[in-house]
């Protein structure tokens, strides 16, 4: 008995050094961790369960058959991330490059059936070449197979992916229909096509860090959410993020101890807003007052940085946060943060996450350069997010909230349910000036006459009451009290319900 025990181990060590010593010894000089390593770090310690370690691929084309490594390129199991169950598979780059063969995607296909399942978050760690070439076809349809379990699983559990070495051909794919896409800067690059592909289709000479770094994908694509300085920073913060998701759409929020009274006032808030409308203020200052011991995780921060998106927790409870950003354009909505804000909104959504508003927006930005670029559809995804989503949606009004992007940012109008402005908040069709321009247009000569028509469209409209006489607005309240207000809002929706009527699915405009 004992021999076969001792078998069982020495197979089990013989798969655990997968490509081997040397390709470990790579790896780990490219500064990154072995797909092993990277589950130990980002599970719970002993937590980690191994499934197919043994599984190799059958190709048997150019001479396949005589190399063969258990577990063909892939790590895959389950465990726990502070307690709660998670399904991961980790690309194994010492094995084959990471490329996926069909026994490879095989294994993969069985964790994400089996996280949907059994309703838990699935994350994935790339680390690979693409398709197995010696297999051919054969990897395309494995590929195939995981598209279509993302797409089944989307919305029903979280999806996350973290790029911690190539990523290419069609490895790229199955992250970009996940939830999330988190880098590592410097050692991870994402593209369809490589740089020499590139050269040769289109003659344009650009490295992998400039064609797919993470540098590219947090500022200019937006492909990436976040990213991070190593395989170790990156894994603990995926820790940390997982524990603001529910495991599935049928799963509660997660509820956190929290040690940060609800009814805490901060009395610094009472001046954030300068008295000058044109100057700006920095809109994270009021989101790290209001939520829970200043701790929030920002998703694409470096991307459309006029909208701020990410979650935080009231209570303990997550809650998604949206907020303009005057810090940056003005706070204006252009196409990025139409494109940005919505795709945030209907996660939370999905996953009954409520969404926390913060409003200081003068408008649309103008331009031919937005225009071109599809400003109105773009900012139509953004009020289609919001005008369908049915989480409890509270919004705070800080100062401006200008014409459609008033209605935009989770007004009364399309369901906001808990709708309060500060004393400060100016609710009006455009600016004073331009109001005025338009209306007193034969009085453009004269410029003081100008100048006390803008006073007095101010005087009428620069001011939350105006809104608040019609209902618009639940309350103007005092911002030290903001975040007591809006816990308070919170546990009075936690009982929401609310359906959309039946349809296969809607028509957001993409
Ligand atoms: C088989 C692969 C492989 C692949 C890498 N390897 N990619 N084996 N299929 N796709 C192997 C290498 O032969 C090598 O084996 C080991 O992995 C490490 O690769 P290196 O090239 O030495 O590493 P590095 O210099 O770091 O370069 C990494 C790389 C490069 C940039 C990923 O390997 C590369 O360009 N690979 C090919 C990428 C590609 O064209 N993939 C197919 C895309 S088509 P040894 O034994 O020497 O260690 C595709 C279409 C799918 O994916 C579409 C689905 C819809």
């Amino acid at each position: 008995m004992q021999d076969i025990l001792e078998k069982l181990e020495e197979r089990r060590a013989n798969a655990r050094l997968g490509g081997g010593q040397k390709r470990i010894e790579a790896q780990h000089g490219r500064g990154k961790l072995t797909a092993r390593e990277r589950i130990d770090l980002l599970m719970d310690p002993g937590s980690f369960e191994e499934f197919d370690m043994f599984v190799e691929h059958r190709c048997t084309d150019f001479g396949m058959e005589k190399s063969k490594i258990p577990g063909d390129g892939v790590v895959t199991g389950w465990g726990t991330i502070n307690g709660r169950v998670v399904y991961v598979f980790a690309k194994d780059f010492t094995v084959f490059g990471g490329s996926l063969s069909e026994a490879h995607a095989r294994k993969i296909t069985k964790i994400q059936d089996m996280a949907v399942q059994n309703r838990a978050p699935i994350v994935g760690l790339f680390d690979a070449g693409g398709a197995r070439i010696q297999e051919g076809v054969a990897a395309l349809g494995g590929y195939g197979e995981v598209f279509q379990r993302n797409v089944l699983s989307s919305g029903v559990i979280p999806q996350i992916s973290v790029i911690m070495g190539p990523c290419a051909g069609g490895d790229v794919y199955s992250p970009a229909m996940t939830d999330f896409i988190f880098m590592v800067r410097d050692t991870s690059y994402m593209f369809v096509t490589g740089p020499d592909v590139v050269k040769t289709v289109t003659n344009e000479t650009v490295t992998a860090e400039e064609l797919g770094g993470a540098s590219v994908h947090t500022t200019r694509s937006s492909i990436a959410d976040k990213a991070f300085d190593n395989d170790v920073e990156a894994l603990l913060q995926m820790r940390r993020f997982i524990d603001f998701l529910p495991s599935s759409n049928t799963s509660p929020v997660p509820e956190l101890p929290s040690f940060d009274d609800a009814e805490r006032f901060d009395m610094s808030l009472d001046t954030l807003v300068p008295r000058n409308p044109n100057q700006p203020y920095d809109m994270k200052e009021l989101i790290l007052k209001a939520v829970d011991e200043g701790d929030f995780f920002e998703i694409q921060e470096a991307f459309a940085r006029n909208i701020v998106t990410g979650f935080a927790r009231m209570e303990g409870r997550t809650v998604g946060i949206v907020a303009n950003q005057p810090l940056v354009l003005a706070g204006t909505l252009d196409s990025d943060a139409g494109r940005k804000a919505a795709r945030f909104v209907r996660f939370c959504d999905c996953f009954n996450i409520p969404i926390v508003t913060f409003v200081d927006v003068p408008g649309f930005l103008p331009g031919t350069a937005q225009e071109y670029g599809g400003l109105i559809k773009h900012g139509a995804k953004l009020l289609f997010a919001y005008a369908e989503a049915t989480v409890p949606k509270i919004t705070v009004i800080t100062r401006k909230a200008y014409g459609g992007a008033y209605v935009v940012m989770a007004s009364k109008h399309i369901r906001g349910d808990v709708n309060y402005a500060w004393p400060t908040a100016e609710i009006a069709v455009m600016g004073s000036k331009g109001a005025a321009e338009i209306i007193y247009r034969q009085e453009l000569g004269e410029p003081e006459r100008i100048k006390a028509r803008v006073k007095e469209y101010e005087t009428r409209f620069a001011n939350p009451f105006v809104s608040a006489e019609r209902g618009f607005l639940d309350e103007v309240i005092m911002p030290h009290s903001t975040r007591k207000r809006v816990a308070r809002a919170l546990n009075m929706l936690r009982n929401k319900e609310l359906q959309n009527p039946w349809k296969k699915h809607d028509n957001i405009p993409l």
